[in-house]
């Protein structure tokens, strides 16, 4: 990936904790972090717990990249940085970001989970920021791993210290668990008992999303967790998510195994472009100007998308990758809203995504179902989520947070306030990273349901923080 990116590249157990530590390296605890609400729910609860607010920037509807003309003057304000997302591969408008980021003095973090081949201007999508973050579990499908990318390589070491101290120990099993894993997989699919595995993991409630696509919020727990920011562990039960192993140490299976297909990938990436154009050629696509990306999914914008779902499991298509609803909507109280919600909530319902490699049979599905494309798209027309308070969007401006109606983001309060006794709530041996938050229980149930939070004081003694 050195070579590939020119970049300096450290090896992270997922691409979770790379953002997490690139966030902790870049902003200070407390800070306002621009970010589209099309987005994966485990990195916005990674967001958190790096103690920062995320903040909903407009969306395009075609494919829910970030609408750079539609941002107010007022977001801009006060922002501490700018995460941008590259949701299925499509890429955000980094240039015009990197830009703004330059003039404004913050940093540009990219996750670039789904566009580990994504170019723009003949450019690879995370060589433009401070700092980028890839996973080898998407296009790669090594279901393990990451790659944070750095443009200063002088932060190497730093980062790899803070690394390590919150790498958990390997452990024999989940190796071997590992190992045989694919194995496992194919006599699974050989046998056809693809549907029948998915409803006996169902059966034993060992779905941790639930029937909804995004995770259950807990927002109590949530709260709970909020007064130890930043920290990861206190967010462990939402971080881990579809990967319980995202910062375990790696043995040499993993590291081998995902080596060997790191080596293959340019000729996956071709494959994925390959079915990319197809699915782009299709009726139910928009396809943006420039050359065909390697997308991970591409966005399919049909009528109705549950239906769609339906339709291809009952064709054996596993599905994935939804987000819906956006997350101000789904995490009303816990993010400044955008001004101009209706896009990102059309493009959350309508986008199916489609897996590239899968292209020939998806459209071989749809075509003969006679699938319905999405209505044109018309933010006056679109219903809003039945979450959603179709309230206009306030300014946060409040400090508390009400269990019940969820609205406002906490402001940081005026004085700060003293320091308890660092929290270790992990138990965890290979958890060293300390919160200097105060944790008052008493606070986080009272009786008529009102949560005072405390954003950050001082910054936790992580290697990297910034200080200013
Ligand atoms: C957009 C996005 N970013 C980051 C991640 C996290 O990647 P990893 O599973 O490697 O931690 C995901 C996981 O699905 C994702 O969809």
């Amino acid at each position: 990936m050195r070579a590939r990116l020119g970049r300096e590249c450290l090896y992270v157990p997922s691409c979770r904790l790379g953002m997490y530590l690139a966030l902790r390296h870049w902003v200070k605890p407390g800070g306002r972090v621009l970010m589209a609400p099309v987005n994966d729910d485990v990195i916005f609860f990674v967001v958190l717990a790096a103690g920062l607010k995320p903040v909903m920037a407009p969306v395009h509807h075609e494919d829910g990249s970030i609408d750079m003309a539609a941002i107010p003057d007022a977001t801009w304000e006060g922002l501490s940085a700018v995460l941008t997302v590259n949701i299925y591969g499509n890429p955000d408008p980094v240039m015009e970001l990197r830009s703004r980021c330059h003039l404004m003095g913050i940093p540009l973090i990219e996750d670039c989970a789904h566009a580990i081949g994504t170019t723009v201007g003949g450019r690879l999508v995370g060589t433009f920021g401070e700092a980028s973050t890839y996973s080898l579990g998407k296009h790669l499908g090594a279901r393990t791993g990451g790659i944070l990318a750095i443009a200063d390589p002088a932060q190497r070491r730093t980062l790899e210290a803070a690394r390590d101290e919150l790498l958990a120990p390997g452990n024999l099993l989940s190796e071997l668990a590992y190992g045989i894993r694919p194995y496992a997989e194919s006599a699974v699919r050989g046998l056809r008992l693809t549907s029948l595995a998915w409803a006996v993991v169902r059966l034993l409630g060992m779905e941790e999303r639930g029937p909804d696509i995004r995770m259950p919020l807990r927002a109590a727990r949530l709260v709970e967790a909020l007064n130890h920011a930043p920290s990861l562990l206190p967010f462990n039960d939402w971080v881990k998510v579809d990967m319980h192993d995202y910062r375990m140490r790696p043995g040499k299976l993993r590291l081998g195994r995902t080596e060997g297909m790191l080596a293959e990938l340019d000729t996956l990436l071709n494959a994925y472009r390959e079915g990319t154009a197809k699915l782009l050629e299709s009726r139910w696509a928009i396809r943006r100007p420039g050359p065909v990306q390697p997308l991970f999914q591409v966005p399919l914008l049909v009528e109705d998308r549950e239906g769609t779902r339906n339709l291809l499991h009952r064709n054996r298509i596993n599905t994935g990758y939804l987000y819906d609803p956006p997350l101000d909507v789904y995490a009303a109280a816990f993010t400044e809203h955008s001004r101009t919600p209706e896009a990102a909530e059309w493009f959350g319902r309508h986008a199916m995504p489609a897996d590239p490699l899968k292209a020939d049979r998806i459209l071989k599905v749809l075509d003969r179902a006679g699938v319905a494309p999405a209505p044109p798209f018309s933010p006056r027309q679109v219903t809003r989520h039945p979450l959603s308070t179709g309230r206009k969007v306030r300014r946060p401006s409040s400090r508390t947070l009400t269990t019940e109606a969820f609205s406002t983001f906490p402001e940081p309060p005026a004085a700060p306030e003293p320091l308890s006794t660092p929290t270790d709530i992990s138990g965890s041996p290979g958890y060293r990273e300390q919160s200097t938050m105060q944790l008052r229980a008493a606070d986080l149930v009272p009786e008529d349901h009102t949560v005072q939070i405390r954003t950050p004081a001082a910054p936790g003694p992580f290697p990297g923080e910034p200080r200013a």
